[in-house]
């Protein structure tokens, strides 16, 4: 993908993959299709955000709140993640992409916990783009985790409560590798945060489209990050 005329590249691409149902729906399909496909559209953005030299892409793969779907929809969607992570490594390995999962992870099936510890180990030494899949995720569950990371600490003496700030906060959260991110993508035109990244999108610019996420290509990204390009950040200042 050609990245001459696009301007700035943001340097961390968040998305909220959404309307594989309804992607679906609209072709008399099963919703599993929808998410077959959206998968698709992950290996796509993978593979568009390496060519434009984007640093991190994290995609909202399953929240939180996703365990409440149909213990059916939940198994297919376990099953094609663990799928795609075996089937993917190699790809990632040519790729040079690095593997990474914030989220309770715990939580996760084992089998689905195995294959995605085995690929973020396998591609650990790969420095193109940083793929970070938001697994059992919830942005208020991530930062009452960093809260307790932070009252553990300072009860064992490591830290002092007047030294918390906010970049120190920022320290206690899944997130603490990574940059914020500069662009966050919505799919399906719904005008929600639905939980991600809460903390992290303080800054973020927002790029809301009414593709649904398996039509969500290059084309489309590219559409996104020009769109990006010619907005003016401010961070607050003038
Ligand atoms: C939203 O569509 C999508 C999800 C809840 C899951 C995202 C999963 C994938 C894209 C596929 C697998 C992911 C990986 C990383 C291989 P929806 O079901 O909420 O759609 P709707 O709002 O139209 O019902």
């Amino acid at each position: 993908m050609k990245k001459d005329d696009l301007g700035a590249i943001p340097r961390h691409i968040a998305i909220i993959m959404d309307g594989n149902g309804r992607w679906a729906k609209e072709r008399g399909l099963p919703r599993t299709e929808g998410h077959r496909r959206g998968a698709e559209s992950v290996r796509a953005m993978t593979e568009g955000c390496r060519e434009l030299g984007v640093e991190f892409l994290t995609l909202y793969a399953f929240s939180s709140e996703n365990w409440k779907r149909p213990k059916r929809e939940v198994d297919a969607l376990m099953k094609l993640l663990e799928i795609y992570l075996k089937q993917e490594t190699k790809v990632m390995m040519k790729n040079n992409i690095k593997l990474q999962a914030i989220g309770r992870l715990h939580d996760l099936p084992e089998s689905c916990q195995k294959a995605l510890h085995q690929a973020i180990e396998t591609t650990a030494n790969n420095t193109a783009l940083t793929l970070i899949l938001a697994l059992s995720y919830g942005g208020r569950e991530e930062i009452i985790d960093g809260v307790k990371s932070i009252v553990e600490a300072v009860g064992k003496g490591h830290i002092d409560s007047a030294m918390i700030n906010t970049e120190m906060f920022g320290k206690h959260l899944y997130t603490r590798y990574y940059p914020d991110p500069d662009l966050l993508i919505r799919t399906s035109g719904e005008m929600r945060l639905s939980n991600f990244l809460l903390w992290q999108l303080s800054y973020t610019e927002f790029y809301i489209t009414d593709k649904l996420w398996p039509d969500f290509r290059k084309d489309e990204l590219r559409e996104a990050v020009q769109a990006y390009g010619k907005r003016h950040r401010r961070f607050g200042g003038v």
